[in-house]
Protein backbone atom coordinates (compact mmCIF):
# COMPACT_ATOMS: atom_id res chain seq x y z
CA UNK A 1 0.00 0.00 0.00
CA UNK A 2 1.31 3.41 -0.36
CA UNK A 3 0.35 6.54 1.40
CA UNK A 4 0.56 9.94 -0.23
CA UNK A 5 3.71 10.81 1.30
CA UNK A 6 3.30 14.18 3.04
CA UNK A 7 1.12 12.50 4.71
CA UNK A 8 2.95 9.83 6.04
CA UNK A 9 4.84 11.31 8.70
CA UNK A 10 1.56 12.40 10.52
CA UNK A 11 0.42 9.14 10.41
CA UNK A 12 3.81 7.75 11.61
CA UNK A 13 3.50 10.53 14.71
CA UNK A 14 -0.66 9.97 15.36
CA UNK A 15 -0.27 6.19 15.45
CA UNK A 16 2.73 6.65 17.82
CA UNK A 17 0.71 8.84 20.10
CA UNK A 18 -2.17 6.92 20.73
CA UNK A 19 -0.18 3.82 22.54
CA UNK A 20 1.99 6.58 24.22
CA UNK A 21 -1.13 8.07 25.60
CA UNK A 22 -2.44 4.31 27.04
CA UNK A 23 0.66 3.48 28.27
CA UNK A 24 0.85 6.71 30.40
CA UNK A 25 -2.89 6.18 31.86
CA UNK A 26 -4.75 8.53 29.33
CA UNK A 27 -6.68 5.50 27.25
CA UNK A 28 -9.34 4.45 30.42
CA UNK A 29 -12.25 3.55 28.29
CA UNK A 30 -14.31 5.63 30.33
CA UNK A 31 -13.00 9.25 29.84
CA UNK A 32 -11.83 8.15 26.17
CA UNK A 33 -12.74 10.79 24.08
CA UNK A 34 -14.96 10.48 20.86
CA UNK A 35 -12.88 9.53 17.85
CA UNK A 36 -15.12 10.88 14.58
CA UNK A 37 -12.18 10.00 12.47
CA UNK A 38 -11.59 6.44 10.77
CA UNK A 39 -8.38 5.08 11.86
CA UNK A 40 -5.70 5.65 9.48
CA UNK A 41 -4.01 3.41 7.50
CA UNK A 42 -1.19 1.78 8.67
CA UNK A 43 1.90 4.28 8.14
CA UNK A 44 4.77 2.62 5.66
CA UNK A 45 7.32 1.50 7.84
CA UNK A 46 10.89 2.67 7.39
CA UNK A 47 12.71 0.76 5.41
CA UNK A 48 16.33 -0.35 6.33
CA UNK A 49 19.61 1.84 5.37
CA UNK A 50 20.22 1.05 1.90
CA UNK A 51 24.35 1.02 2.21
CA UNK A 52 23.66 -1.90 4.50
CA UNK A 53 21.20 -3.81 2.90
CA UNK A 54 22.98 -3.83 -0.66
CA UNK A 55 26.37 -4.05 1.20
CA UNK A 56 26.98 -7.19 -0.45
CA UNK A 57 26.07 -6.26 -3.95
CA UNK A 58 27.06 -2.50 -4.25
CA UNK A 59 27.94 1.07 -2.86
CA UNK A 60 24.76 3.30 -3.01
CA UNK A 61 25.52 6.71 -3.50
CA UNK A 62 23.69 10.05 -4.03
CA UNK A 63 24.02 13.09 -5.80
CA UNK A 64 24.13 16.82 -4.21
CA UNK A 65 26.03 19.80 -3.60
CA UNK A 66 26.26 20.88 -0.22
CA UNK A 67 23.62 22.98 -0.53
CA UNK A 68 21.80 19.70 -1.37
CA UNK A 69 23.02 17.51 1.51
CA UNK A 70 23.04 20.34 4.15
CA UNK A 71 19.05 20.85 4.14
CA UNK A 72 16.90 19.26 7.12
CA UNK A 73 15.53 16.91 4.53
CA UNK A 74 17.76 15.53 2.88
CA UNK A 75 20.42 15.09 5.73
CA UNK A 76 19.04 12.36 7.86
CA UNK A 77 18.43 10.15 4.46
CA UNK A 78 21.83 10.52 2.89
CA UNK A 79 23.54 9.94 5.72
CA UNK A 80 21.23 6.89 6.99
CA UNK A 81 21.31 5.07 3.66
CA UNK A 82 24.36 6.59 1.47
CA UNK A 83 28.00 5.24 1.75
CA UNK A 84 29.04 7.14 -1.80
CA UNK A 85 28.62 10.87 -2.86
CA UNK A 86 29.08 12.25 -6.14
CA UNK A 87 28.79 16.32 -6.68
CA UNK A 88 25.84 17.25 -8.30
CA UNK A 89 27.51 20.53 -10.11
CA UNK A 90 30.57 21.35 -7.65
CA UNK A 91 33.13 19.41 -9.51
CA UNK A 92 32.01 20.37 -12.80
CA UNK A 93 34.75 22.22 -15.16
CA UNK A 94 31.94 25.46 -14.79
CA UNK A 95 32.58 25.18 -10.92
CA UNK A 96 36.38 24.56 -10.07
CA UNK A 97 37.96 25.90 -13.32
CA UNK A 98 37.33 29.84 -12.82
CA UNK A 99 39.91 30.80 -15.66
CA UNK A 100 43.14 28.77 -16.84
CA UNK A 101 45.32 27.71 -13.99
CA UNK A 102 42.67 29.20 -11.26
CA UNK A 103 40.74 26.73 -9.12
CA UNK A 104 37.76 27.60 -6.88
CA UNK A 105 38.10 24.55 -4.47
CA UNK A 106 35.96 25.50 -1.83
CA UNK A 107 32.36 23.71 -2.22
CA UNK A 108 34.25 20.71 -3.50
CA UNK A 109 36.87 20.43 -0.63
CA UNK A 110 33.56 20.70 1.77
CA UNK A 111 31.96 18.02 0.01
CA UNK A 112 35.18 15.43 -0.05
CA UNK A 113 35.08 16.46 3.99
CA UNK A 114 31.83 15.43 4.45
CA UNK A 115 32.13 12.18 2.71
CA UNK A 116 35.09 11.58 4.33
CA UNK A 117 33.59 12.36 8.06
CA UNK A 118 30.30 10.09 6.98
CA UNK A 119 31.97 6.93 5.22
CA UNK A 120 31.25 7.59 2.12
CA UNK A 121 33.61 7.35 -1.06
CA UNK A 122 33.24 10.23 -3.33
CA UNK A 123 32.72 9.82 -7.41
CA UNK A 124 34.43 12.31 -8.77
CA UNK A 125 31.82 14.06 -11.75
CA UNK A 126 33.14 15.18 -14.22
CA UNK A 127 36.41 16.04 -16.01
CA UNK A 128 35.70 16.73 -19.67
CA UNK A 129 32.28 17.52 -20.76
CA UNK A 130 30.25 19.35 -23.54
CA UNK A 131 27.87 21.26 -20.99
CA UNK A 132 28.98 23.50 -18.35
CA UNK A 133 32.52 23.80 -19.29
CA UNK A 134 34.05 27.57 -19.77
CA UNK A 135 34.53 29.01 -22.90
CA UNK A 136 37.74 29.61 -22.46
CA UNK A 137 38.71 25.35 -22.50
CA UNK A 138 38.42 26.19 -26.51
CA UNK A 139 39.91 28.69 -27.38
CA UNK A 140 43.37 28.99 -29.49
CA UNK A 141 44.75 26.39 -31.78
CA UNK A 142 44.03 22.19 -31.53
CA UNK A 143 47.73 21.94 -29.82
CA UNK A 144 46.70 24.54 -27.22
CA UNK A 145 43.28 23.16 -26.32
CA UNK A 146 45.27 20.07 -25.72
CA UNK A 147 47.01 21.38 -23.40
CA UNK A 148 44.60 22.92 -21.56
CA UNK A 149 42.49 19.57 -21.00
CA UNK A 150 45.49 18.01 -19.50
CA UNK A 151 46.54 20.62 -17.55
CA UNK A 152 42.83 20.80 -16.06
CA UNK A 153 43.31 17.11 -15.77
CA UNK A 154 46.10 16.97 -14.19
CA UNK A 155 45.64 19.69 -11.56
CA UNK A 156 42.05 18.61 -10.91
CA UNK A 157 42.84 14.70 -10.58
CA UNK A 158 45.83 15.37 -8.38
CA UNK A 159 44.05 18.10 -6.15
CA UNK A 160 41.82 14.79 -5.20
CA UNK A 161 44.73 12.38 -5.34
CA UNK A 162 43.38 9.73 -2.21
CA UNK A 163 39.96 11.46 -1.86
CA UNK A 164 38.07 10.31 -4.86
CA UNK A 165 37.58 6.98 -5.60
CA UNK A 166 36.65 7.35 -9.30
CA UNK A 167 36.06 9.67 -12.32
CA UNK A 168 33.60 9.68 -14.84
CA UNK A 169 36.79 11.09 -17.16
CA UNK A 170 34.77 12.18 -20.11
CA UNK A 171 30.82 12.49 -19.88
CA UNK A 172 28.41 12.06 -22.54
CA UNK A 173 30.62 11.51 -25.31
CA UNK A 174 28.73 9.22 -27.59
CA UNK A 175 26.30 10.73 -30.47
CA UNK A 176 22.62 10.49 -30.08
CA UNK A 177 22.32 9.91 -33.83
CA UNK A 178 23.03 6.67 -35.90
CA UNK A 179 25.26 8.88 -37.95
CA UNK A 180 28.28 8.85 -35.74
CA UNK A 181 29.37 6.96 -32.55
CA UNK A 182 30.93 10.28 -31.40
CA UNK A 183 29.08 13.12 -30.07
CA UNK A 184 29.47 16.33 -32.10
CA UNK A 185 30.91 18.37 -29.41
CA UNK A 186 33.56 20.75 -29.44
CA UNK A 187 35.46 18.47 -27.92
CA UNK A 188 35.27 16.13 -31.23
CA UNK A 189 35.38 18.86 -33.39
CA UNK A 190 39.06 20.82 -32.09
CA UNK A 191 40.28 17.48 -31.17
CA UNK A 192 38.79 14.67 -33.06
CA UNK A 193 37.58 11.50 -31.40
CA UNK A 194 41.96 11.51 -29.63
CA UNK A 195 40.04 13.74 -26.86
CA UNK A 196 38.74 10.64 -24.75
CA UNK A 197 42.17 8.99 -25.16
CA UNK A 198 43.90 12.38 -24.38
CA UNK A 199 41.57 12.80 -21.08
CA UNK A 200 42.04 9.09 -19.78
CA UNK A 201 45.74 9.02 -20.11
CA UNK A 202 45.94 12.49 -18.25
CA UNK A 203 43.41 11.22 -15.59
CA UNK A 204 46.18 7.86 -14.88
CA UNK A 205 49.38 10.11 -15.48
CA UNK A 206 48.29 12.13 -12.39
CA UNK A 207 46.35 9.22 -10.39
CA UNK A 208 47.56 5.74 -10.95
CA UNK A 209 44.88 4.11 -8.61
CA UNK A 210 41.87 6.22 -9.10
CA UNK A 211 38.88 4.23 -10.93
CA UNK A 212 38.31 6.38 -14.78
CA UNK A 213 35.58 5.93 -15.95
CA UNK A 214 33.42 7.53 -19.63
CA UNK A 215 29.54 8.04 -18.21
CA UNK A 216 26.45 8.27 -20.49
CA UNK A 217 22.66 8.40 -20.30
CA UNK A 218 20.70 6.10 -22.61
CA UNK A 219 22.99 3.22 -22.36
CA UNK A 220 19.85 1.20 -21.98
CA UNK A 221 18.87 2.19 -25.32
CA UNK A 222 20.53 -0.75 -27.60
CA UNK A 223 21.51 1.50 -30.72
CA UNK A 224 23.21 4.11 -28.61
CA UNK A 225 24.78 1.45 -25.89
CA UNK A 226 25.91 0.01 -29.43
CA UNK A 227 27.66 3.47 -30.41
CA UNK A 228 29.38 3.80 -27.19
CA UNK A 229 30.95 0.24 -27.02
CA UNK A 230 32.06 0.92 -30.63
CA UNK A 231 33.86 4.23 -28.81
CA UNK A 232 34.92 1.42 -25.98
CA UNK A 233 36.49 -0.74 -28.70
CA UNK A 234 39.30 2.00 -30.11
CA UNK A 235 40.17 3.13 -26.24
CA UNK A 236 40.52 -0.37 -25.80
CA UNK A 237 42.71 -1.61 -28.87
CA UNK A 238 44.55 1.41 -28.44
CA UNK A 239 44.97 0.45 -24.71
CA UNK A 240 43.46 3.60 -23.42
CA UNK A 241 43.24 3.51 -19.26
CA UNK A 242 39.69 2.91 -18.71
CA UNK A 243 38.05 1.03 -15.94
CA UNK A 244 34.32 1.35 -16.27
CA UNK A 245 31.52 2.53 -17.69
CA UNK A 246 28.83 4.98 -15.73
CA UNK A 247 25.56 4.46 -17.03
CA UNK A 248 23.59 7.45 -16.10
CA UNK A 249 20.04 6.03 -16.24
CA UNK A 250 17.99 8.48 -16.55
CA UNK A 251 14.84 6.29 -16.66
CA UNK A 252 10.80 6.41 -16.00
CA UNK A 253 7.80 4.12 -15.19
CA UNK A 254 7.36 2.84 -19.10
CA UNK A 255 11.25 2.21 -19.93
CA UNK A 256 13.38 0.59 -19.85
CA UNK A 257 13.04 -2.89 -20.02
CA UNK A 258 15.14 -5.24 -17.50
CA UNK A 259 16.47 -7.05 -20.20
CA UNK A 260 17.93 -4.09 -22.08
CA UNK A 261 19.34 -3.09 -19.00
CA UNK A 262 20.99 -6.22 -18.17
CA UNK A 263 22.18 -6.66 -21.50
CA UNK A 264 24.45 -3.64 -21.25
CA UNK A 265 25.51 -4.30 -18.23
CA UNK A 266 26.52 -8.11 -19.58
CA UNK A 267 28.44 -6.29 -22.61
CA UNK A 268 29.94 -3.93 -20.54
CA UNK A 269 31.13 -6.68 -18.06
CA UNK A 270 32.77 -9.17 -21.44
CA UNK A 271 34.94 -6.49 -22.08
CA UNK A 272 36.61 -6.54 -18.91
CA UNK A 273 35.22 -3.44 -17.48
CA UNK A 274 33.24 -2.18 -14.09
CA UNK A 275 29.75 -0.97 -14.48
CA UNK A 276 28.32 1.82 -12.23
CA UNK A 277 25.03 3.51 -12.24
CA UNK A 278 25.21 6.46 -11.78
CA UNK A 279 22.64 8.94 -11.64
CA UNK A 280 19.28 7.09 -11.36
CA UNK A 281 16.17 8.25 -10.91
CA UNK A 282 12.95 6.95 -12.63
CA UNK A 283 10.35 10.15 -13.72
CA UNK A 284 6.72 9.22 -12.84
CA UNK A 285 6.08 10.40 -16.51
CA UNK A 286 6.55 8.92 -20.12
CA UNK A 287 6.60 12.12 -22.52
CA UNK A 288 7.10 11.73 -26.24
CA UNK A 289 10.36 12.63 -28.19
CA UNK A 290 8.90 16.29 -28.85
CA UNK A 291 8.48 17.18 -25.28
CA UNK A 292 12.77 16.99 -25.27
CA UNK A 293 12.99 18.60 -28.56
CA UNK A 294 10.51 21.30 -28.57
CA UNK A 295 8.92 21.24 -25.17
CA UNK A 296 5.94 20.48 -26.92
CA UNK A 297 3.11 17.27 -26.18
CA UNK A 298 4.71 17.03 -22.37
CA UNK A 299 2.84 14.89 -20.17
CA UNK A 300 0.79 17.10 -17.77
CA UNK A 301 1.47 17.70 -14.05
CA UNK A 302 0.30 14.85 -12.24
CA UNK A 303 1.09 16.15 -8.55
CA UNK A 304 -1.67 17.69 -7.85
CA UNK A 305 -4.05 14.86 -8.77
CA UNK A 306 -3.63 11.85 -5.61
CA UNK A 307 -5.21 9.19 -8.16
CA UNK A 308 -3.02 9.80 -10.88
CA UNK A 309 0.12 10.41 -8.14
CA UNK A 310 -0.96 7.27 -6.43
CA UNK A 311 -0.70 4.93 -9.74
CA UNK A 312 2.02 7.01 -11.04
CA UNK A 313 4.10 5.71 -7.79
CA UNK A 314 3.35 2.47 -7.80
CA UNK A 315 4.51 2.02 -11.25
CA UNK A 316 7.37 3.74 -10.43
CA UNK A 317 8.09 1.21 -7.41
CA UNK A 318 8.06 -1.50 -9.94
CA UNK A 319 10.12 0.03 -12.32
CA UNK A 320 12.60 0.39 -8.80
CA UNK A 321 11.78 -3.00 -8.15
CA UNK A 322 12.70 -4.49 -10.92
CA UNK A 323 15.65 -2.51 -12.17
CA UNK A 324 17.08 -3.50 -8.58
CA UNK A 325 16.22 -7.09 -9.65
CA UNK A 326 18.63 -6.53 -12.79
CA UNK A 327 21.02 -4.73 -10.79
CA UNK A 328 21.45 -7.41 -7.91
CA UNK A 329 22.69 -9.93 -10.74
CA UNK A 330 25.48 -8.45 -11.52
CA UNK A 331 28.69 -8.61 -9.80
CA UNK A 332 30.84 -6.41 -12.31
CA UNK A 333 27.90 -3.69 -11.07
CA UNK A 334 29.58 -2.14 -8.15
CA UNK A 335 27.61 0.91 -7.80
CA UNK A 336 24.43 2.52 -7.97
CA UNK A 337 23.77 6.36 -7.12
CA UNK A 338 20.54 8.31 -7.01
CA UNK A 339 20.75 11.41 -8.93
CA UNK A 340 19.62 13.23 -5.67
CA UNK A 341 18.84 12.52 -2.62
CA UNK A 342 14.59 13.00 -1.75
CA UNK A 343 11.99 14.62 -4.08
CA UNK A 344 12.30 17.92 -2.29
CA UNK A 345 15.19 18.69 -4.90
CA UNK A 346 15.62 16.99 -8.50
CA UNK A 347 16.36 18.21 -11.69
CA UNK A 348 13.42 16.61 -13.08
CA UNK A 349 11.86 19.62 -11.72
CA UNK A 350 12.50 21.85 -14.34
CA UNK A 351 13.64 19.17 -17.37
CA UNK A 352 12.39 18.65 -19.82
CA UNK A 353 9.93 20.95 -18.56
CA UNK A 354 8.65 22.96 -15.65
CA UNK A 355 6.27 19.96 -13.69
CA UNK A 356 6.39 18.09 -10.42
CA UNK A 357 7.97 14.69 -10.87
CA UNK A 358 9.07 12.76 -7.66
CA UNK A 359 11.78 10.38 -9.45
CA UNK A 360 14.06 9.48 -5.77
CA UNK A 361 12.93 6.38 -3.53
CA UNK A 362 12.42 8.89 -0.58
CA UNK A 363 9.18 11.72 -0.70
CA UNK A 364 9.61 15.61 -0.34
CA UNK A 365 9.89 14.91 3.95
CA UNK A 366 12.45 12.39 3.08
CA UNK A 367 10.18 9.60 4.32
CA UNK A 368 11.01 6.32 2.54
CA UNK A 369 8.65 5.96 -0.81
CA UNK A 370 7.26 2.98 -1.84
CA UNK A 371 9.53 2.35 -4.73
CA UNK A 372 12.36 2.10 -1.42
CA UNK A 373 10.33 -0.68 0.67
CA UNK A 374 10.20 -2.57 -2.81
CA UNK A 375 13.53 -2.56 -3.29
CA UNK A 376 14.18 -3.54 0.23
CA UNK A 377 11.31 -5.82 0.74
CA UNK A 378 10.46 -8.65 -1.83
CA UNK A 379 6.89 -9.74 0.05
CA UNK A 380 5.80 -6.23 -0.07
CA UNK A 381 2.95 -5.02 -2.80
CA UNK A 382 3.10 -1.61 -4.07
O1 LIG B 1 24.23 28.05 -9.21
C1 LIG B 1 23.47 28.85 -10.14
C2 LIG B 1 22.73 29.91 -9.40
O2 LIG B 1 23.67 30.80 -8.80
C3 LIG B 1 21.83 30.66 -10.38
O3 LIG B 1 21.06 31.60 -9.70
C4 LIG B 1 20.91 29.68 -11.10
C5 LIG B 1 20.04 30.37 -12.16
O4 LIG B 1 19.65 29.46 -13.14
O5 LIG B 1 21.69 28.73 -11.73
C6 LIG B 1 22.48 27.97 -10.84
O6 LIG B 1 23.20 27.02 -11.54
C7 LIG B 1 22.46 25.94 -12.04
C8 LIG B 1 23.00 24.65 -11.43
O7 LIG B 1 22.36 23.52 -12.00
C9 LIG B 1 22.84 24.60 -9.92
O8 LIG B 1 21.49 24.58 -9.60
C10 LIG B 1 22.56 25.92 -13.54
O9 LIG B 1 21.90 27.03 -14.08
C11 LIG B 1 21.95 24.65 -14.09
O10 LIG B 1 22.25 24.55 -15.47
C12 LIG B 1 22.55 23.44 -13.40
O11 LIG B 1 21.88 22.29 -13.88
C13 LIG B 1 22.57 21.08 -13.67
C14 LIG B 1 22.81 20.38 -15.01
O12 LIG B 1 23.42 19.12 -14.78
C15 LIG B 1 23.68 21.21 -15.92
O13 LIG B 1 23.73 20.69 -17.18
C16 LIG B 1 21.72 20.18 -12.77
O14 LIG B 1 21.64 20.78 -11.47
C17 LIG B 1 22.34 18.80 -12.66
O15 LIG B 1 21.45 17.94 -12.00
C18 LIG B 1 22.61 18.25 -14.06
O16 LIG B 1 23.25 17.01 -13.91
C19 LIG B 1 23.47 16.28 -15.13
C20 LIG B 1 24.75 15.49 -14.98
O17 LIG B 1 25.82 16.33 -14.63
C21 LIG B 1 25.06 14.73 -16.26
N1 LIG B 1 23.95 13.90 -16.66
C22 LIG B 1 22.67 14.56 -16.75
C23 LIG B 1 22.33 15.28 -15.45
C24 LIG B 1 20.98 15.93 -15.51
O18 LIG B 1 20.97 16.95 -16.47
Amino acid sequence: MHLASPDRRRLLLSGLALPMLSACGGGGSANAAPSPAPAPPPALADVPALKAHFATHFKIGMAADPNGYKNAIANPVILRHANSITAENCFKPASLGTSPGVYNWATADELVAFAAANGMVVRGHTLCWHSQTPDWFFTGTAAEVRARLETYIRDVVTHFKGKVACWDVVNECTSDDAGSAYRNSKWLQILGPDYIEIALRAARAADPDVKLFINDYSTEEPAKFARLMTIVARLQANGAPLDGIGHQMHVSTASPTAANVDNALRSVASKGLINHVTELDVSLYNDPGSCFSSKTGCAADITGDPTLLAAALKAQALQYRALFNVFKQHASLQSVTTWGIADNSTWLSGFPTTRGNRPLLFDVTGAAKSAARAITDDAYVP
